[in-house]
């Protein structure tokens, strides 16, 4: 079993269209049972007592628009004990990295990097919160996406 976290600044953009991405993915290809995917932030901005935020608006529509529901979602935090359990953490940009690497701590460390390496790229996944463009953020998800499914054979 592969175990994936994947991880943003909020978790209601980016890392929810990868994750949901991916789980459409790996159903296509029928390796569903090979995959743990789940998806969370390294910051708290968008959970309030315990209760995390719906994916963002214009995410979950680039969603709905490719048949993938994120109905069930919820922002949650990434914690010391995701760094135990999952294999992967894949982050979006350098400053994700950095917090992920703080959070799971020096043991787990190892396992954040960003998700854009699996396309031979060095850049990040720029955040559409700030650019809105949903459309650039999909399509490098999805180079890395690609490539990250193609490193599992
Ligand atoms: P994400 O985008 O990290 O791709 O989920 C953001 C979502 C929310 C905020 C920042 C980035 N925010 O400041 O609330």
């Amino acid at each position: 079993m592969h175990k994936i976290m994947f991880v943003c600044l909020g978790n209601i953009c980016r890392s929810p269209m990868a994750e949901y991405l991916f789980k459409d993915m790996v159903k296509k290809a029928g390796r569903e049972k090979e995959f743990d995917v789940a998806s969370s932030a390294v910051s708290s901005e968008n959970v309030w007592n315990g209760v995390g935020a719906p994916v963002y608006g214009h995410t979950k529509a680039l969603l709905n628009n490719l048949g993938i529901s994120c109905d069930d979602k919820r922002a949650q935090v990434l914690t010391k004990e995701d760094g135990e359990y999952y294999d992967l953490i894949l982050c979006m940009d350098d400053s994700n990295v950095r917090r992920a690497k703080n959070i799971v701590g020096t043991s787990n460390a190892d396992k954040c990097k960003k998700l854009l390496s699996y396309a031979n790229d060095s850049g990040d996944v720029a955040d559409p919160w700030y650019t809105r463009d949903f459309q650039a953020a999909y399509k490098d998800i999805m180079r890395g996406l690609e490539g990250l499914l193609n490193s599992m054979d």
